[in-house]
Formats: C-alpha cells, sequence, structure tokens
C-alpha cells in the first residue's frame, strides 16, 4: 500500500515497534513526524528514514504543551493523514505490590495521553472528513494476566475508547484500528515500571525471544491493508490465549490462574 503523499504521525518513534513504523511508513512514500523525548534517539531515526521527516519531540504527558506541538503538527505539511499512538511504557510487578502513584502513571502515559493527542487532531480531520487513527495497544488490553495489573486496565481502557471512537466517527470518514502486538522484541520490558515506580532495568525471555520490531510493523501495514479494524501482532502460545479468550474465556482464565500460582510459588 503508497502511503505516498500522506503524513504520518508516529509517537515513540525513538526505538522499538515506533521505531519500525516510522522507517516503514517512510519505505512506502509518506512523510513521517517523529515523537518520543530522546531527542539524539528520533535524529537516528530520522537519518534512517528515506523520505521526509520532522521531529517533534514531546513528553506525551505534557498535556499544556500538546495543543503547540499539534499546531506545529498539522503545520508543517498543512495536515495530518495519520495519528499512529505508540508511545507506551508497561509493567512488571504484581498487583500487592504496586503503589497507587504508579496505577496513575501507567494510565497517565498509555491511556490519557494518546487520548489527549487523538483529542487535539480529531477536529481538523472531521472536518476534512478524512483521517486515520493507529492506537498500539496489547494483547494485555484483550487478557489480564500476570505482572500487569496497571498495564492491562490502561489498555483496556485504550482500546475501548478506541473502540466507541470508531463506533462515533467511521461513518464520517474516519478509521480507527487498534493494534494488540505479543511479545516484540524492544526495549518495553527494561523500561517496565517495578512496584515502587522505578524503571525494572532488563529485559525478560518472553520479549527477548518475540518477533522482531520490523516484522510486528510489516504485519501492521499488511493489517491495515486489509482493512481490519484490529490487527493482532503474535504467534504461537500468546496467538492462541487471543483466540482462547474469545472461543473459551472460562478456560483461558484458568490458564491464567495457574501462572499466577506458578508465580506464586516461586516466589
Ligand atoms: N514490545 C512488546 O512486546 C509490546 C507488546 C504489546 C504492546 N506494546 C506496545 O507497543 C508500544 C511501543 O512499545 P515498544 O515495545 O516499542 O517499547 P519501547 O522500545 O520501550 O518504546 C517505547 C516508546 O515510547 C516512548 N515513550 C515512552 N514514554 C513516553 C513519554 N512519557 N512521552 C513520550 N514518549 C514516551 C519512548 O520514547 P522515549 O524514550 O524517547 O521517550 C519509546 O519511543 C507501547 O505502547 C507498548 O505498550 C509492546
Amino acid at each position: 500500500m503508497s502511503y505516498s503523499g500522506k503524513i504520518v504521525w508516529v509517537t515513540g518513534a525513538s526505538s522499538g515497534i515506533g521505531e519500525a513504523l516510522a522507517k516503514a511508513f517512510s519505505d512506502q512514500g509518506a512523510s513521517v513526524i517523529l515523537s518520543g523525548r530522546r531527542v539524539g534517539a528520533l535524529d537516528d531515526v530520522a537519518r534512517a528514514c528515506r523520505g521526509d521527516t520532522l521531529e517533534l519531540p514531546f513528553e506525551a504527558t505534557d498535556y499544556d504543551a500538546l495543543p503547540g506541538i499539534v499546531a506545529q503538527a498539522e503545520g508543517w505539511k498543512g495536515r495530518i493523514d495519520v495519528l499512529v499512538n505508540n508511545a507506551g511504557i508497561s509493567q512488571r510487578s504484581l498487583g500487592k505490590d504496586t503503589k497507587f502513584e504508579v496505577y496513575r502513571e501507567l494510565m497517565e502515559v498509555d491511556f490519557f495521553a494518546p487520548l489527549r493527542l487523538t483529542q487535539l487532531v480529531l477536529p481538523a480531520m472531521l472536518a476534512r472528513g478524512e483521517g486515520h487513527f493507529i492506537n498500539i495497544a496489547s494483547v494485555a488490553g484483550k487478557i489480564g494476566g500476570v505482572l500487569r495489573t496497571g498495564y492491562s486496565a490502561a489498555k483496556h481502557a485504550l482500546i475501548g475508547y478506541s473502540d466507541a471512537l470508531r463506533a462515533e466517527n467511521e461513518y464520517a470518514g474516519l478509521k480507527v484500528t487498534v493494534v494488540t502486538p505479543g511479545f516484540v522484541r524492544t526495549n518495553i520490558a527494561t523500561h517496565a515500571r517495578s512496584g515502587d515506580g522505578s524503571e525494572r532495568g532488563r529485559s525478560d525471555e518472553d520479549i527477548d525471544s518475540g518477533i522482531s520490531p520490523d516484522e510486528a510493523a510489516l504485519m501492521i501495514l499488511a493489517g491495515i491493508a486489509a482493512g481490519k479494524r484490529e490487527i493482532p501482532v503474535a504467534r504461537g502460545a500468546i496467538a492462541e490465549a487471543l483466540k482462547l479468550k474469545s472461543i473459551d474465556p472460562e478456560r483461558l482464565f484458568d490458564v491464567m490462574a495457574a501462572q499466577g500460582a506458578m508465580m506464586a510459588a516461586r516466589e
């Protein structure tokens, strides 16, 4: 699918899935806006993109700054065709060990920040009668699993918001795509929050044995080209778990509870 002449804004473009998506959209001819906090990493991604890019570094939860950043994004080429809400953080802590503030941070970064950016981009898209939101959720937005009470809640919220936004606006020419990755080899686990709010500081086996970000980006673009409103990006056991959630949720709850019991036995 060609994105020639399209303006695509990718948040969390400084690493992982966002970096791979930025390059993939650029390969397809898009002009790409790159956002994230680390300017040096955004510079590297911009250099690796084929087409033209605009770097707009931001802290996604700096809500006072967002209107000005959206104005710069819209002012670059006169519009935004696609907003990829990808910036996010994960969690690796049991609910019983997790401070309330950590839940607040996960909800801010993974739910309220993409919601706020969407709110600010939506009016111009509605006025034009076209536009596309691609919201990177997670399998954790479909399935509640161990060590992810806050992350799972935030991603469930993002999916609920996205599905309702689509229901309200598809007739008006807007597209809303939800992406539910399983395990993708990125920095997500290393940067995940521990119960006290500190960064975990190391990856885990599930993530390290996951699919590559480039493969995830290709799966996402293929799903979009096929017109899917929800795109699972997973293989193996995690893909099976997603299917089980819809065909036999009670069985899935047994599987997830067994994981919780195993983890408790190891403690
Ligand atoms: N990897 C997986 O297995 C997996 C599975 C399911 C869902 N996901 C989702 O995929 C998305 C991308 O994650 P990833 O796996 O690619 O992880 P990653 O490599 O850690 O990338 C996360 C990106 O989000 C940005 N970011 C984080 N907090 C931010 C903030 N407060 N303000 C602005 N930017 C922020 C980071 O940029 P800076 O550090 O430059 O700010 C970085 O570019 C996330 O929404 C994640 O939940 C990932």
